[in-house]
């Protein structure tokens, strides 16, 4: 049984509590909900791998309540504290050379020499790390290749029974993943966009480099972030992208005025607002996956996005979700 617990002290404490035991804790973040484990326990980080069904090789980003703290744990530069003055507490996660002395569990990082690192801005995420008195792992709160959660609810519906208890910590505001940066090479790589814009990251650090091209997911593929496979985000139905009409057996993920003729439609904006759409765009997944298939619809057609701002993130996720599975 998985307990929902909630934003009270008290529930928190318990929380905390849960985690310094070993045990794994779901709790919102202001982008999509974690998975979180007491970072420095070993066993407990292995035991995020088994819940989620997540490949050993694919490392997770360690959450901190303050960039002090980060970097007693891994090494700075003044392009880092450029990017955490003005990025954190935010959706911007920070790939950075481990210190010698790091006590992260070392299969947090799967090994590497590297570590991934993000001070989150939402008040439960805050206040959980704070009662823990350390940082806490925490990939999405999902299994393995499936759409990330922004509810309590969608976190039981993958996870009920595999985790020891979810803090429902209201809706997700931004509703998609931080932006990974590498910053361990020669240049700022980005690895995933998200939450923070690649324009907004530029305006303060200069040129990024961007390994990944949405739409073309496969062919820039980079070992450089193991985890970024391409199949991932995907709901169960197929999805397809960049859609101009619906087929008679396609529900519609309609961003702006919808495409005529779908049965079922997701409105992720109806003002074509990036910020709106990316904020609905895992709900709209999980919504559209548990309707359509009880309507007898075996996929789903997704509307253009505009690739600037969030809309980078947004057409980013759906390629993963239209890529083959395999
Ligand atoms: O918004 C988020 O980032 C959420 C919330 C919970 O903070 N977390 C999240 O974690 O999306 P996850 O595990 O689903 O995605 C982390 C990504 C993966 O693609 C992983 O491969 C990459 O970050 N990553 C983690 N550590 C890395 C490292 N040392 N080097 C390169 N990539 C890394
Ligand atoms: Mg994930």
């Amino acid at each position: 049984m998985t307990e929902t617990l909630n934003r009270t002290d008290r529930d928190i404490a318990r929380a905390a509590a849960m985690l310094a035991e070993g045990k794994l804790v779901a709790f919102g973040t202001e982008t999509v909900y974690g998975l979180g484990a007491d970072a420095q326990n070993n066993k407990a980080v292995a035991a995020i791998f088994e819940a989620k069904g997540r490949p050993h090789f694919n490392p997770l980003i360690c959450h901190y309540a303050n960039e002090e703290d980060v970097f007693g744990h891994v090494e700075d530069s003044p392009m880092a504290r450029r990017l955490t003055d003005t990025f954190w507490p935010g959706p911007l996660t920070l790939v950075l050379k481990r210190r010698i002395t790091c006590p992260v569990a070392l299969l947090a990082g799967a090994g590497l020499e590297t570590l991934a690192v993000r001070v989150p801005s939402h008040p439960v995420a805050q206040r959980l790390i704070l009662a823990l008195g350390r940082p806490i792992a925490a990939p999405s709160a999902n299994r393995s290749g499936g759409v990330s959660p922004t509810s309590a609810a969608h976190v039981l519906a993958g996870l009920e029974g595999r985790i020891a208890a979810v803090i429902d910590s209201g809706p997700c505001r931004v509703g998609l993943e931080s932006t990974v940066l590498d910053l361990t090479g020669p240049q700022p790589f980005l690895l995933r966009p998200g939450g923070v814009n690649l324009e907004a990251l530029e305006a303060s650090i200069g040129p990024v480099q961007r390994g990944i091209t949405p739409g073309k997911a496969e062919q820039s593929r980079t070992l450089r972030s193991p985890g970024m496979l391409v199949s991932h985000y995907a709901p169960s139905l197929p999805l397809r992208m960049n859609a101009t009409h619906v087929a008679a057996d396609e529900a519609l993920l309609a961003f702006g005025p919808p495409l005529p003729g779908a049965k079922l439609v997701f409105q992720l904006s109806e003002a074509a607002n990036l910020n709106e759409a990316a904020a609905r765009l895992f709900e709209g997944l999980h919504w559209l996956d548990a309707q359509a298939a009880a309507r007898g619809l075996r996929q789903i057609a997704a509307m253009a996005v505009p690739e600037y701002g969030l809309g980078l993130a947004i057409a980013d996720r759906l390629s993963r979700a239209a890529a083959p599975r395999g």
